[in-house]
C-alpha cells in the first residue's frame, strides 16, 4: 500500500480526521465518538498528511486547539495536542512529525507557548524526538492505557529589528517582499555557486513566506531576515541591493548568509550590511561566534569574510548538494573577532 508520492502536509476540517482516528486510535467506539470536545472551538486546527494531491487518500492526521493542562503537571500547558494517528501501513516515514510540528507552528502563531498532550507510553518516543518531556507520574486511561502528559516549552524566538549603515537600510523581510525581490533573486549568477537553481514565482512566495515567519517549520531555529535598501522609502525593486540572514538553530553555532544582486556587486555592501546585523548579533543576542560557509568557487565571498574578521576553519563536502560534489569551506569568528568588529567596522 505504501505510495512514492511526495507526502503534504494540508489542513483538515475535524470530520476529516474522523475515519482514521477510528481505525487508529478507537476501533472500538463508534465512528461518532471520535468527534472530540473541543474539536471547533476558536483556534482548533486539524493537519494530515496526503501522498500527492489533492485528493489522496489520508496517511497521517492530528488536532490541536487552546486548552490548558488540567492535571497541572505540564503546568503552563496551553495548546492541547489530540488525535495523533498515522496509517499503519506508513509508520515510520516522518508523516507523524510532520504533523505534529505543523500543529506545533499553528500554536506558535496564534501565540502558545507550551503545546502538551496525554501521551499513549508506546508513543513517548516520538514525542520525546520533537523535543517534547514528559510531566508527572504514569496514569491508565480505561480501555486505552498507560499515558504520560507531555510538553514542550517553546522558546522565545527574537524578531529581526531594522537597521542602518553609512548607505545602507536593513528591514525585516515580510512575506509580501516576494514580489519585489523575485527578479533579481532568479539571476541564475547568484545560483552559480549553490546547490538550488533559481525558483519559480510560486516556489520563491513560499520561500519568503517561510523565511518571513521568523521560525523554522520545526520550531528548532530562529531565521532572521533582512532586505538590503539603498535607497530611502519603502522597500522596492530599485531599492532591492541584497539580503543578510542570520539562521540560530537551538543549541547551536548561529550562521551568517548574505547575498548582493548583481547589479551592486563590488560596492561593499555585503560586508558593510553583515557587519550590522553581527553587531545586532553580539550586542543584543549575546552570541559568543558565528560561522559562514561559502563554494570553494565563489571566489568574492572569502574576501568578505576575511574582511569581516573571520577565520578559515575547514574544507568539507557541502551536505545541501544533490550532487555530492560541491566542496564548501566554512569560516568562523569568535567573540574577541565579534568585539572587534564593533569597535573597526
Ligand atoms: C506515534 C505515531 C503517531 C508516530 O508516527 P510515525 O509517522 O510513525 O513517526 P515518525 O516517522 O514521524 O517518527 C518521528 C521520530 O519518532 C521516532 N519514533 C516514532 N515512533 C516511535 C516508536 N514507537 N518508538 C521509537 N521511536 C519512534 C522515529 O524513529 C523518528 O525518530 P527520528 O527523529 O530519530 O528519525 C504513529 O506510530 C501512530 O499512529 N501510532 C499509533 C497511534 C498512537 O499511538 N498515537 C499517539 C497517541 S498519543
Amino acid at each position: 500500500m505504501a505510495s512514492d508520492s511526495a507526502p503534504v502536509v494540508v489542513a483538515l476540517a475535524a470530520r476529516d480526521t474522523h475515519a482514521l482516528r477510528h481505525q487508529v486510535l478507537r476501533p472500538h467506539q463508534t465512528l461518532a465518538d471520535c468527534a472530540y470536545p473541543g474539536d471547533e472551538v476558536q483556534g482548533a486546527h486539524h493537519a494530515g498528511v496526503r501522498l500527492g494531491m489533492p485528493e489522496a487518500p489520508l496517511v497521517a492526521i492530528g488536532s490541536i486547539a487552546p486548552e490548558a493542562d488540567p492535571s497541572g503537571h505540564a503546568v503552563l500547558g496551553d495548546w492541547r495536542i489530540r488525535g495523533m494517528a498515522v496509517h499503519p501501513d506508513h509508520r515510520g516515514a516522518r508523516h507523524g512529525r510532520r504533523v505534529l510540528d505543523a500543529l506545533v507552528a499553528h500554536a506558535r502563531d496564534a501565540g502558545g507557548a507550551v503545546p502538551w498532550c496525554n501521551a499513549r507510553e508506546r508513543a513517548l518516543r516520538f514525542y520525546e524526538r520533537a523535543g517534547f518531556r514528559t510531566y508527572g507520574e504514569r496514569f491508565d486511561i480505561a480501555g486505552i492505557g498507560p499515558h504520560f502528559v507531555m510538553a514542550r516549552v517553546l522558546p522565545p524566538r527574537p524578531k529581526a529589528p531594522e537597521l542602518r549603515t553609512a548607505r545602507l537600510r536593513l528591514v525585516p523581510l515580510r512575506a509580501a517582499d516576494a514580489e519585489l525581490t523575485f527578479d533579481a533573486l532568479s539571476d541564475p549568477a547568484l545560483y552559480a555557486f549553490l546547490a538550488e537553481s533559481p525558483r519559480t514565482r510560486a516556489a520563491h512566495e513560499a520561500v519568503t513566506r517561510r523565511m518571513a515567519r521568523g521560525i523554522s517549520p520545526r520550531d528548532d531555529a530562529t531565521w532572521l531576515n533582512w532586505l538590503v535598501l539603498d535607497r530611502e522609502g519603502p522597500p522596492s525593486a530599485e531599492s532591492f541591493a541584497g539580503t543578510c540572514q542570520l539562521t540560530l538553530p537551538d543549541g547551536d553555532m548561529p550562521t551568517l548568509g548574505y547575498a548582493v544582486v548583481r547589479d551592486r556587486w563590488g560596492r561593499g555592501y555585503a560586508r558593510e550590511a553583515s557587519a550590522a546585523v553581527l553587531r545586532f548579533l553580539a550586542e543584543t543576542l549575546g552570541a559568543p561566534a558565528v560561522e559562514a560557509t561559502h563554494d570553494v568557487r565563489n571566489v568574492p565571498s572569502p574576501r568578505v569574510l576575511e574582511g569581516l574578521g573571520f577565520r578559515f576553519v575547514e574544507t568539507r563536502p557541502d551536505t545541501d548538494d544533490p550532487s555530492g560534489e560541491a566542496v564548501e569551506r566554512r569560516y568562523m569568528l569568535d567573540a574577541e573577532g565579534l568585539r572587534a568588529l564593533g569597535r573597526t567596522i
